[in-house]
């Protein structure tokens, strides 16, 4: 059922370098669950040199929002592919209006969100990592001089094929980027809770159908903020939520490294 709350629809919110990608692609190697990156399908649309992409790239290049109803082309085809599984979008919404075409999309489809975790981590420790990220195009991998570095500097683990750096990485891009995330994407934390109020009033009454609640409430929406500085201080935080809310999500059996 895919009104089920077990059932991990989630968005991953946070600030630009917050470490949105970086916990997504953990929770994707550790659990059977999909992502959807929209920075990383922007990134392969201008790499391609599609009509979006040549639209996007001076947009990204100068670290504004790619206008809501080029967001949806790219978008709404790919959320299709997401029905009937567990799934996580990286980047998306980052506007009001996005938020709103999002959830008319997941309503008609009988998929409410379950899910918000909101990444709470301090402007100065971003900037700094910002300088020292490398990512593998193709795959959307990240890496980190201080933080995840890759086993040969310069060298994607997996492919062995030469990272690089994102154009917007430089510190006056980025600053456009942390502006823009504050006047158009933060408004949309209170938009979720509002969200998530709402779908909690609407629980059955529990006294009347005691025995209905396990099977038949359509869940309430989860908001919750993971704040912290250091590497390696959000992921227990992150994984212990996924495990104790979603306790029917399979971990994948390959081992990890
Ligand atoms: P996008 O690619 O989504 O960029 P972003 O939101 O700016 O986020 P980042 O990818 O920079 O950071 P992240 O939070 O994923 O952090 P990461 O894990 O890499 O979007 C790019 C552009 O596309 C936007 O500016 C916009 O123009 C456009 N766009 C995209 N979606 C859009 C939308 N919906 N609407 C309109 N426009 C849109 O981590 C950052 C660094 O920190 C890495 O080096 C990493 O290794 C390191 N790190 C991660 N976690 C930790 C940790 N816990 N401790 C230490 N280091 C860490």
């Amino acid at each position: 059922d895919d009104r089920d709350e077990r059932v991990v629809r989630m968005l991953m919110f946070g600030k630009p370098g917050a470490g949105k990608g970086t916990l997504t692609a953990r929770l994707a190697q550790k659990y059977d669950i999909l992502t959807l990156s929209t920075g990383d399908l922007l990134r392969q649309h201008i790499e391609e040199r599609t009509d979006i992409g040549l639209q996007a790239e001076e947009i990204v290049a100068r670290g504004g929002l790619v206008p809501d109803d080029m967001m949806l082309k790219v978008v709404t085809s790919k959320l299709d592919n997401l029905q009937h599984k567990h799934w996580i979008l990286d980047g998306f919404p980052r506007t009001i209006g996005q938020a709103e075409l999002l959830d008319a999309h997941l309503k008609k489809r009988n998929m409410p969100l379950t899910l918000v975790v909101n990444l709470d981590v301090p402007d100065e420790v971003i900037l700094s990592r910002i300088s020292d990220r490398w990512i593998h195009r193709p795959s959307g991998r990240v890496y980190n001089m201080s933080y995840n570095r890759p086993r040969v500097i310069g060298f994607d683990d997996q492919t062995g094929e030469p990272l690089t750096k994102r154009p917007d990485d430089n510190p006056e891009v980025f600053a456009r980027r942390l502006a823009a995330f504050y006047a158009s994407t933060s408004p949309l934390l209170a938009y979720f809770a509002k969200s998530a109020k709402t779908a909690n009033t609407h629980r059955p009454n529990t006294h009347q159908h005691p025995h209905q609640i396990s099977f038949h409430t359509p869940s309430g929406l989860k908001v919750k903020t993971l704040s912290g500085t250091t590497s390696d201080e959000i992921w227990p935080h992150l994984d212990r939520l996924i495990h104790n809310n979603f306790p029917g999500l399979r971990e994948k059996l390959e081992t990890r490294e």
